[in-house]
This record gives C-alpha cells, structure tokens and sequence, in this order.
C-alpha cells in the first residue's frame, strides 16, 4: 500500500549541496534530486528522454541538470533545455518534474497528482531552525514495508527490549506507562507519561540524573501534514513539574522520523535527532552516537520483523492491550489510502 497524495522527505537539506545531485526512488519511480548554483532543490524524473541514462549519473550545470551521456540538458521544471548539435526541441524531450519545498532543513516531495500539491500542507519542524536546539540528522535503508516503521513508532513498549543500553528503561515501568492515544480522523498521538521512573543509560549519560526521573513520550503524527513522526521526550527530576510545563530544567528530546517508502518493501528512514543540551557541553555528541546506535536496533528489528512476515503470508498479527495507537494509525492510513482510490477510480 503506497499513498501518492502525500508530502515525504526526500533528503535533508545538507544531502544535497549547491551543484550535488543524488539518485533515489520513492514510491517505486526513479527521482533526481540536484541542487542549482542558485541554491534550488530540484526533482526530475531520473531517466533521460533520449536513452535512458540516469541523470543522476549527470552533472549540475548552472541552473540544468545535464545527461552524463551525450549532454542533453533539464531543468528543475523538466523542460529539456539543450540538445547538442540541434537547434529544435521537441515537446518530446521534456521529463517530468515534482514539486519540491524546502524547509526547516528538510527537502519535501511530492509524488502525485501534482495539481493537489499543497505547501501549505508541511507540517513545521521548528527545532531545526531554533537556536535552542542542538541535532543532527542520519539516513537507514530499511528493508521493509514503511507502515512498520510507523507502528514501530506509535508502539514505545518495545524500548526496554529493544533498546535496554540506550534509551529503554525498566520494562514493567513502560508497560504501565500513563498511556493516552488521540485520535480524531486526521491524526493519532500518543502520550505517554512513567513517572518516578529508573533512568535508562542515556538519561543518566545525557542528563545526569543521580535519582528516578518524571519521564515524558509524545508521538504525533498527522500524515496528511507530511509523512512525519515528531517525538518529543524528556525527564525531569522526580516532582518537578514535568507534568506541570515545567520541563526546560530537564532533558528534552525532539525527534522527526521521516517514513519514506522506496517502494512496497523497502523505505528511505531519515530522521533527526535534537536535544537541548549546550554543544559545548558534550552531551549532544554521546546522545547522536547513542541514538545512532538505537535507530540501528530499530532498523534491523523491523528488517528480520519483515523477513519473518514474508515467511507466514498467510498469518494475521494478534493484538494486545498496548497495541491502542498502532491500530488507530493504520486505520488513518487505510482511510487515507482507501479515499486516493476513491477519488482515481472517480477520476477515469
Ligand atoms: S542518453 Fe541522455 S543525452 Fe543521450
Ligand atoms: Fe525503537
């Protein structure tokens, strides 16, 4: 199940300096992204109209994209612009283009109908942007269907399990975690409260903590905004307010999982991680090598998850108590998958 109507990251902004260019597909179609000297993100479907060469293999050239071949030239739009030894160019030549925004460091496509792309429909990611905020951003391939991904996300009980060095925690204190899941039609969050929890090694790491810690998870995640997962995490020392708002004297996490497919079975995971702590500090350093380290876990979990799944085709998952947030997000992701279809049959 892929949804075309939708904005996905395509790459961080620092993926793709002024004259780079990178080859990637999402949604099963070949994509050259390439960055003008003028500083503009571009994407061009990857595959010359002459015969066939990546223009991902190609070279920036200004404001073109040229074919590493016999240096047929496109812009961003898709227009070709020059075909040595010829003066006419035939409407035939041109390729097709995405619309592209760029923001809050991120570059967004979109790969449908492109009368329905809307900018106004990104969600923000203002960490990126706010000087308070320290992060760093890193690229998985996973192997796998994306809504995996998504549920592995909107179900957090898998950290004292899968992540036990880094940011797990005790498991009895996750699964009766204080859990509330909203969801109204548009958008499932998740929020989940462990107080006067045992810190896990990042939190001691990161925080410093000496004695048990107010934590704090909240998952929101609203598709139809961009196909994103912000998190924001944190604790504070035991009865300090945490609940209350008054968290700027803990440890805060803010995390953007972008959850790209590449195609039915595999997906562009790019994701960030912020965190609050002074750079000078050190402690952004120990916490990107440790969520490097937990996003691996993730990574390869869902990889041997979906080999698994492969195995039993025929087998429907059971659910369980925590199960609350993951089932309401693929119910969304139907909805949303169910009315695309809808509205393509309505088109023909
Ligand atoms: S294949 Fe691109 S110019 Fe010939
Ligand atoms: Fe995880």
């Amino acid at each position: 199940m892929l949804l075309r109507n939708v904005w996905y990251v395509a790459a961080f902004s620092n993926e793709l300096k002024v004259g780079e260019h990178l080859g990637r597909t999402y949604l099963g179609e070949p994509v050259a992204l390439f960055r003008t000297e003028s500083g503009q993100a571009k994407a061009i479907l990857d595959r010359c109209s002459h015969r066939a060469m990546p223009l991902s293999e190609g070279h920036v050239d200004g404001e073109v994209l040229r074919c590493p071949y016999h240096g047929m030239e496109f812009g961003g739009d898709g227009v070709c612009k020059r075909i040595p030894g010829q003066d006419r160019i035939s409407a035939n030549a041109n390729i097709r283009a995405f619309p592209i925004e760029e923001r809050d460091n991120m570059i967004w496509i979109w790969m449908g109908d492109p009368a329905l792309a809307d900018p106004e429909k990104i969600i923000g990611n203002p960490e990126h942007v706010d000087p308070k905020w320290t992060w760093k951003n890193f690229y998985f391939h996973v192997e796998a269907d994306w809504q995996l991904l998504v549920d592995n996300i909107l179900d957090l009980t898998h950290l004292p399990y899968i992540h036990a060095n880094t940011i797990g925690g005790n498991p009895e204190q996750h699964y009766n975690a204080e859990m509330e899941v909203i969801a109204d039609g548009e958008r499932v969050e998740l929020l989940r409260k462990l107080p006067n929890s045992i810190p896990p090694k990042s939190y001691i790491d990161a925080g410093g903590f000496k004695g048990r810690v107010d934590r704090w998870q909240e998952v929101r995640f609203h598709p139809e905004m961009g196909m994103v997962m912000r998190v924001n995490a944190g604790g504070c020392d035991a009865g300090t307010g945490a609940y209350e708002g008054k968290r700027d004297h803990g440890f805060m996490l803010a995390n953007i999982h972008c959850i790209t497919p590449e195609t039915e079975t595999s997906v562009h995971y790019i994701w960030s991680i912020a965190t609050t702590a002074s750079p000078e500090s050190g402690v952004p350093e120990v916490l990107f090598d440790q969520f490097f380290d937990t996003i691996t876990e993730d990574e390869e979990t869902i990889a041997i998850q979906q080999k698994n799944i492969n195995r039993f085709p025929d087998k429907k998952f059971m659910g369980i108590a925590n199960d609350g947030a993951v089932n309401q997000g693929r119910r969304l992701l139907s909805k949303l998958y169910d009315r695309e279809q809808d509205s393509l049959l309505a088109a023909e």
